[in-house]
């Protein structure tokens, strides 16, 4: 019988029927199931689905060992926050995951207390808190990689040069804390100059994402953990553009005096629950 309207996704599935890997065949016959109805749905013209080809093409032509395209779209899309959704639901009193975002890059240990900020200056910060499990015990030696932009809303790794900046690994001490010196974050627009800022300009979106510091926390024995500390007030959390603020994550800025220099500084405490694996 010829290949028609009606008979379209049952043949396409029918092709499916030799694939071994159960999963694969699930996968494939849930994406052709789906992608028929919308094609049925929404009847583009060849001319639209050309467009959506050139669409996906640019994404891949953007995408090189450090830019990612198609995670990008992912991420305005909603998409990366339902899988961080699905594959982390909260069972405890665990601290909430949210995306890892394409600014994680090796980066130098610290010793407590040492500033992250080399070269960047801003509105100094001291960032603190404790790592404990879900019994409210202590997690020693966890290791805490953190990541963040400057007040100018860059990343090191989007200035071309190849200084380590405003990112560092730190460990927890044997009571579970942790502190390091920092400059305020500040609000900033993910990459735009390639088809997801054309994608975002067109849908009539903003690019940015509200302050932010990036968290990757370790330890033997528990979950590894990605998650973010939001700043409370920023105008962008109700609007993140990748949809990665979640209430638990939001902290006051306090304001305070280094010990060390004696000088102003703002405070930020974020403590972190663990999960056992
Ligand atoms: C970030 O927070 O670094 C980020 C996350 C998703 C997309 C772009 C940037
Ligand atoms: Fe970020």
């Amino acid at each position: 019988m010829d290949f028609n309207e009606n008979n379209a996704t049952e043949a396409v599935l029918n092709s499916f029927a030799r694939i071994e890997d159960k999963r694969l065949k699930q996968i494939m016959n849930s994406i052709i199931t789906h992608l028929h109805q919308v094609v049925k749905e929404v009847e583009p013209t060849e001319e639209e689905w050309m467009k959506a080809i050139m669409f996906l093409t640019k994404t891949g032509q953007k995408c090189d060992d450090r830019r990612q395209e198609f995670i990008l779209l992912s991420d305005v899309l909603g998409v990366s926050m339902l899988l961080d959704a699905i594959n982390n639901r909260k069972s405890n009193e665990e601290t909430e995951t949210t995306v890892l975002g394409p600014f994680h890059a090796p980066s130098v240990k610290i010793n407590n207390g040492d500033n992250i900020a080399k070269t960047v200056s801003g509105e100094n910060c001291i960032v603190s808190g404790k790592i404990t499990d879900v019994n409210n015990q202590p997690v020693s030696g966890a290791s805490i990689e953190v990541w963040q932009s400057g007040p100018d809303g860059l990343y090191d790794v989007q200035k071309g040069d190849d200084i380590v900046d405003l990112r560092a690994t730190l460990e927890t001490l044997e009571d579970g804390s942790y502190m390091f010196r920092t400059v305020k974050p500040q609000y900033y627009p993910i990459p735009v100059d390639g088809p997801v800022g054309d994608l975002l300009q067109n849908l009539d979106r903003h690019p940015f994402r509200p302050a932010h510091i990036h968290f990757m926390v370790k330890s033997k024995g528990y979950k590894d953990l990605v998650t973010h500390v939001f700043i409370d007030g920023d105008k962008y959390l109700e609007s993140d553009t990748v949809f990665a603020v979640k209430k638990s994550l939001i902290r006051k800025l306090e304001h305070g005096i280094d010990d060390e220099s004696k000088e102003k500084c703002l405070l930020l405490n974020f403590d972190i629950v663990m999960e056992k694996e």
